[in-house]
């Protein structure tokens, strides 16, 4: 399977992670705070624990430091690993790809994908919580799409996918500047809006396709039960009649190791009654609009927490 985005651009996508960190100020919720290099990412327990074999993707030749240190994938030990979790309260880990793509930075869910590339080409996407933008731009580069927009609500994260967009396209020596890296726009900001009648005065249809991957429990645990239903309420306004989303959620049993993390989570984790096993129908009822639903084939990943079912819902006429 040949790589989406090349080793060497994940090599310098990761290895900038570790910089940003170390020279960005991080700011949200108004919590302006110089990151210090030592603060390393949370490794999220949502997922059963990677074993320490597969933190080295295959294949890498790289000139100088251990594998850890090159390309950026943490070391418990030197990294203090869950020193401060509060920072990734949105599951917005800046290395989340060191973890999740552990062999040989492929994501296994381009795989599915693969097989189902009537869904990308041609079409307008919206990736909702795209964090440094790596599968965001695998499918702008592979797919023949028409746009994708990254979309993430860590402001670290989103620039340091478009500093990256940026160099591929000061780098760039084709003629042709319709397709990747020109078809990629990443922004920042909270998907979900602050009440239904913002929903209702400012959503127009514009995309094909919104990609919601492993982002429900964030939105869930920040913003509650409500959050999430405003969410799905706004994915559906935004498609065009025959448009679909792909929805990824983790199942429910994922959330509890997060329920304490900030006191706002606490809360909305004891005032949950609308649960992920709940979402299908609600996205397929009245309420949403949904009027069908699939499945994708379920990814295989050596990491059992990363085998999500893959969702497709789909907005009739
Ligand atoms: C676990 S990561 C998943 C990244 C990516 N979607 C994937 O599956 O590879 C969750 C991402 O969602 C982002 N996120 C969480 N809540 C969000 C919100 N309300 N609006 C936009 N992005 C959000 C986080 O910052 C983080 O980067």
């Amino acid at each position: 399977m040949a790589d989406m985005i090349g080793r060497s651009e994940i090599t310098c996508i990761l290895q900038e992670s570790k910089k940003d960190e170390e020279d960005t100020t991080k700011s949200l919720n108004g919590d302006q705070r110089k990151l210090d290099a030592s603060e390393a990412e949370a490794v999220d327990s949502e997922y059963e624990p990677i074993p320490k074999k597969n933190y080295e993707p295959a294949g890498i030749i790289a000139p100088h430091g251990s594998p850890k240190k090159r390309l950026n994938i943490p070391d418990p030990k030197r990294d203090n690993v869950g020193k401060d979790k509060t920072l990734y309260k949105y599951g917005n880990y800046s290395r989340y790809y060191g973890y999740r793509n552990t062999k040989d930075f492929h994501d296994v869910r381009l795989n599915v994908f693969a097989q189902h590339k009537d869904l990308f080409v041609g079409m307008e996407i919206l990736d909702i919580g795209c964090n440094v933008g790596l599968l965001t731009m695998s499918i702008a580069k592979e797919y023949s799409i028409s746009h994708i927009t990254g979309l993430d609500i860590d402001k670290s994260l989103i620039n340091q996918a478009k500093k990256f967009i940026q160099r591929q396209r000061r780098n760039f020596t084709g003629i042709e500047r319709s397709g990747y890296p020109f078809n990629v726009t990443f922004l920042h900001g909270n998907y979900v809006v602050r009440n239904a009648v913002l929903l209702e005065v400012k959503e127009r249809q514009h995309f094909d396709l919104i990609l919601c991957l492993s982002v429900t429990k964030w939105i869930h645990l920040n913003f509650g039960d409500d959050g999430v239903k405003l969410a799905f309420k706004r994915m559906f306004k935004q498609l065009k009649t025959g448009g679909k989303l792909i929805l990824e959620p983790q199942p429910w049993n994922s959330y509890k190791r997060r329920k304490k993390l900030t006191p706002e989570i606490a809360e909305n984790f004891n005032a949950v009654r609308f649960y992920p096993k709940d979402f299908t129908e609600y996205l397929l009822s009245d309420a949403v609009g949904f009027s069908r639903m699939y499945e994708l084939e379920k990814p295989t990943h050596d990491v059992k927490g990363f085998q999500r079912p893959l969702q497709v819902f789909v907005k009739d006429g």
